[in-house]
Formats: structure tokens, C-alpha cells, sequence
């Protein structure tokens, strides 16, 4: 999809698995609003979602179920014209001090300037892996990072805690757009982000704490779980690699002020 006025916007994360249960998406059955006094709406009968900020408050949801591995995706259409200061996030989080979390988080602008898309990897509950990019290319289909399995090195992997997926809209005015120079303009409030056509192919956390994906998957529909035999063949290296030399404007692997004492090991090994 293009990043262009509408700013429409489809979020994938991929992470390997065993099997899945593939889910029909409705906001009703699949997510709990959590925050925001009334300015998260769930509409056209769950199909779907709104959060709005207001000089008082902004709004988030977050689904019912956990993920242990999964494809997700979702369609954003992020706040359009000024959104400046303002910052919609889109992430998933296990909780908890040694949380696995994979963070998404849109960093508004003044209108036809481009949005930062600020990314972050936890597992064990050290992140510190920030990456950011410019939002002016097809995020649609195109992948822009890959957090390698190098459990063999003693890098901890996202395996083991499932994750819930969080979603919010709120302001930031003191340091998204510029570094905070730009500020949120309250003449243009509410300001408005919307969701739809969520679908998770995905192992579901259980109640009893196993995953549950086995048990009730449907694995004779080999074009639902394709998302499971889904790598990163050469040309979505290709594609990577573009994205990294056009428009990533921040690399945790190259600030070497930030690690006098040498980077992280999944630098050198990525
Ligand atoms: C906003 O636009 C300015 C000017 O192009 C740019 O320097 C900045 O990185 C952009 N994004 C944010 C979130 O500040
Ligand atoms: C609990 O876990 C077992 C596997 O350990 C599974 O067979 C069973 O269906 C699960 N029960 C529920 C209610 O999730
Ligand atoms: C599931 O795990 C949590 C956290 O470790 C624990 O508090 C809870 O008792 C467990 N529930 C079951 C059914 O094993
Ligand atoms: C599996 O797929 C078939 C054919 O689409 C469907 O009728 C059935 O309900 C599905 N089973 C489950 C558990 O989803
Ligand atoms: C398999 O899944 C795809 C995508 O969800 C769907 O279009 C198709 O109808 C399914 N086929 C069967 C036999 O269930």
C-alpha cells in the first residue's frame, strides 16, 4: 500500500512456528479497549476501530488473546495532515520485567513532512535495538528488519513469552516530531487513527499456559498456514537492504558513541 495521503498501512510480523490457528478478525470478539474515557470506538459491527487524542487524553486497546508465534497483520491509517507531536504505537509485549516486546511507534509531522516509524526489539527484557525509517516508501509486502535466531550465541530469541498486541494513540509533543521543536497543534484535535481488517494467523496462548495452536488449527488449508514455511528468500533480503540504504535514518548497530565498548553481538553477526 502506498504512503500517501490516506497513509493506509499493513503491519506484518512474522515469527516461525510450529502450527496455526487462523482467525477471522472482528474487534469486538478479538480486542478490549483499555484506555481512553470513551475516545476508542470499535464501529461498523467490529469490523472497524478508532482512537482519537484530545488535548486530555488520547486512547489504546489491546487483544484478548496472546501470540506465541504468528503472522499478524493489520491496516493503519495513521492521523492524517499536521500530526505533529503526536505518536500512535503498535506493539507486542509479553509484560513483565523480563518481557519479550516488538514495539512499532509512528512519530508524527507537520503536514507533507514524513512520519518516523521508530522500532525496537526486547527479549529477556533488554531492548536497547532501535532502529528508524522514514515512511515514504511501500511498507506493504516489503520487510524493513529481521531479528535473526542466534540463540547458538547466547542472544536470547522471543520464543517462549506469548505476547498480546497493544495499540495507542497519545501525545508526545515533548519530543516526537524534531526532537520535541515541533509541537502538537490543539486547534486541530481530535485527532483520529483507525484499524481494520486485523487477521492473526497465529498460536494462541491457552488457559491452562500451553499453546493451544495444535489442537484446534486447521493444517489441511496449506494457503492459510503458508505464513509458517515463510522466510526471507534473496530478494526479500534485496528489498531489505534497500529500505536500510533509502530510508532508515537511525541504526543502533552503527552509533558507536552510544557503545564505546563495541556493539551489541547481533550486530556483527546479523
Ligand atoms: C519531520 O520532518 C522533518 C523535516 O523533513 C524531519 O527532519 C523529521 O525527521 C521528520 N519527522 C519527525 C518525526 O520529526
Ligand atoms: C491444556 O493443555 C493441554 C496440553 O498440555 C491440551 O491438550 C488441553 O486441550 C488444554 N486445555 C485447555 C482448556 O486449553
Ligand atoms: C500460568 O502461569 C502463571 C504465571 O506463571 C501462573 O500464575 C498460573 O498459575 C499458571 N496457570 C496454570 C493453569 O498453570
Ligand atoms: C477447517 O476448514 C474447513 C474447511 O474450510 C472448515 O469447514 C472447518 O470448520 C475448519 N475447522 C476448524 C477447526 O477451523
Ligand atoms: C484456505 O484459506 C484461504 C485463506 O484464508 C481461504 O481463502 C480458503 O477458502 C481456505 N480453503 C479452505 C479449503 O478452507
Amino acid at each position: 500500500m502506498v504512503f500517501r495521503p490516506m497513509l493506509l498501512l499493513n503491519i506484518g510480523v512474522v515469527l516461525n512456528s510450529f502450527v496455526a490457528l487462523a482467525l477471522a478478525g472482528n474487534f469486538n470478539q478479538d480486542f478490549d479497549i483499555t484506555w481512553g474515557d470513551g475516545r476508542a470506538k470499535i464501529l461498523n459491527d467490529g469490523k472497524l476501530l478508532t482512537l482519537s487524542l484530545d488535548k486530555t487524553s488520547g486512547s489504546g486497546f489491546r487483544s484478548k488473546q496472546q501470540y506465541l508465534f504468528g503472522k499478524i497483520d493489520m491496516q493503519l491509517k495513521l492521523v492524517p495532515g499536521n500530526s505533529a507531536g503526536t505518536v500512535t504505537t503498535y506493539y507486542l509485549s509479553s509484560l513483565g520485567s523480563t518481557h519479550d516486546e516488538i514495539d512499532f511507534e509512528f512519530l508524527g509531522n507537520l503536514s507533507g513532512d514524513p512520519y518516523i516509524l521508530h522500532t525496537n526489539v526486547f527479549t529477556q527484557g533488554k531492548g536497547n535495538r532501535e532502529q528508524q525509517f522514514y515512511l515514504c516508501f511501500f511498507v506493504d509486502g516489503t520487510p524493513i528488519r529481521e531479528f535473526k535466531n542466534l540463540e547458538t550465541n547466547g542472544i536470547p530469541f522471543p520464543k517462549s513469552q506469548p505476547m498480546w498486541l497493544y495499540s495507542s494513540l497519545w501525545d508526545a509533543e515533548d519530543w516526537a516530531t524534531r526532537g520535541g521543536l515541533v509541537k502538537t497543534d490543539w486547534t486541530q484535535a481530535p485527532f483520529i487513527a483507525s484499524y481494520q481488517n486485523f487477521n492473526a494467523q497465529a498460536c494462541v496462548w491457552g488457559s491452562n499456559n500451553s499453546s493451544s495452536c495444535s489442537s484446534n488449527s486447521n493444517n489441511s488449508n496449506s494457503s492459510t498456514n503458508s505464513w509458517l514455511t515463510q522466510s526471507l528468500d534473496t530478494s526479500g533480503q534485496a528489498r531489505i537492504k534497500w529500505v536500510q540504504k533509502n530510508y532508515m535514518i537511525y541504526n543502533y548497530c552503527t552509533d558507536a558513541k552510544r557503545f564505546p565498548q563495541g556493539f551489541p553481538p547481533e550486530c556483527s553477526l546479523a
